[in-house]
């Protein structure tokens, strides 16, 4: 079920605005714009082509805003080859293709016919694998603020402490902000890729699997952060964890071969689901 037409507060993405002012984040150009049904974008019979492998199927997903959507599905069904179009990861390798479109609101535009480094500016991503980069911790936080031409020190500091306090890790690092963002922990390092996803204020963060290489106390934390973070910011996580995807998912989506087979509200797609294999995919007889 879909959220009706609602008025929100919506910030301008204007990427180029100000740098180095401390306001210059995208909270400052507030205005209030509604989102059709409420959705932050719209998946609009996407099909996707890995040189002539196709690997999505003309897919229709909506993405509530500010919600957490939980992608499902056995390995190989298409799931991070969705994720991976809505920051268009796909542009950096020659051969692949899109068809179809990603309408992204309330500018109303198809994401996958726009400027790619544009849309990595406004849409964030962390993989399975936390990937810091070789340098300190305030480095790995700060390079998505430098990217967008934020370089006076002061709002660095001020942007840096914010993102790492939102990925729930400041605590942890404050007093070792220079030290190599190599001597955390792997759940340290995931938070720390959350905090320098969080960090430009971007639209919407794709998770793709982002605790399976977590212990159970990394993971709960991740889970709770990814809550926490819904209601600021639009969600798009892959899992395999079918309670993950319970507990911490407002909306399911499950794909099967490539094409989208059930999407809705978490609560029915895991205890009524409409498709005979989504069910059977969450109970665990396939995939
Ligand atoms: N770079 C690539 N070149 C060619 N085919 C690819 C490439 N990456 C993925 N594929 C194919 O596209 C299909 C979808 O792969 P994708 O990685 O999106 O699956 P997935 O649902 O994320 O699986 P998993 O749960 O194992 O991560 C698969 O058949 C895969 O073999
Ligand atoms: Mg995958």
């Amino acid at each position: 079920m879909q959220p009706n037409l609602r008025p929100i507060t919506r910030e301008t993405t204007d990427v180029s605005s100000a740098p180095g002012d401390s306001n210059a984040d995208l909270h400052r150009h507030q205005e209030s714009v509604p989102l059709p049904h409420g959705n932050r974008a719209d998946v609009r019979k996407l099909s996707f082509w890995y040189g002539k492998t196709q690997a999505l199927k003309e897919v229709n997903l909506p993405v509530v805003d500010r919600k957490v959507t939980a992608l499902i599905g056995p390995s190989g069904c298409g799931k991070s080859t969705l994720l991976r179009c809505f920051n268009r990861m796909h542009d950096l390798y020659p051969g692949n293709r899109y068809d179809g479109e990603i309408r992204l609101y309330p500018e109303d535009e198809n994401l996958v016919a726009i400027d790619p480094g544009l849309v990595r500016l406004r849409i964030g991503m962390v993989f399975q694998k936390p990937n810091p980069f070789p340098k300190s911790i305030y480095a790995n936080v700060a390079a998505g603020l430098e990217v967008r031409g934020i370089k006076k020190r002061s709002v660095l500091d001020e942007r840096v402490e914010r993102a790492l306090r939102h990925a729930a890790l400041w605590d942890e690092v404050k007093d070792r902000l220079n030290g190599s963002a190599y001597g955390l922990s792997g759940g340290q390092q995931q938070r720390l890729c959350i905090a320098r996803a969080l960090a430009p204020e971007p639209e919407m963060i794709l998770f793709d699997e982002p605790t399976s290489a977590l212990d159970p106390l990394a993971t709960a934390k991740i889970e709770d952060l990814v809550q926490q973070l819904a209601g600021e910011v639009t969600i798009l996580i892959v899992t395999h964890n079918m309670q993950q995807a319970s507990r911490i998912s407002d909306f399911t989506a499950f794909m099967l071969m490539g094409e989208m087979v059930e999407y809705g509200n978490t609560d029915q797609v895991f205890t009524a689901p409409e498709d005979p294999r989504t069910d059977q995919y969450i109970t665990g007889r396939f995939g």
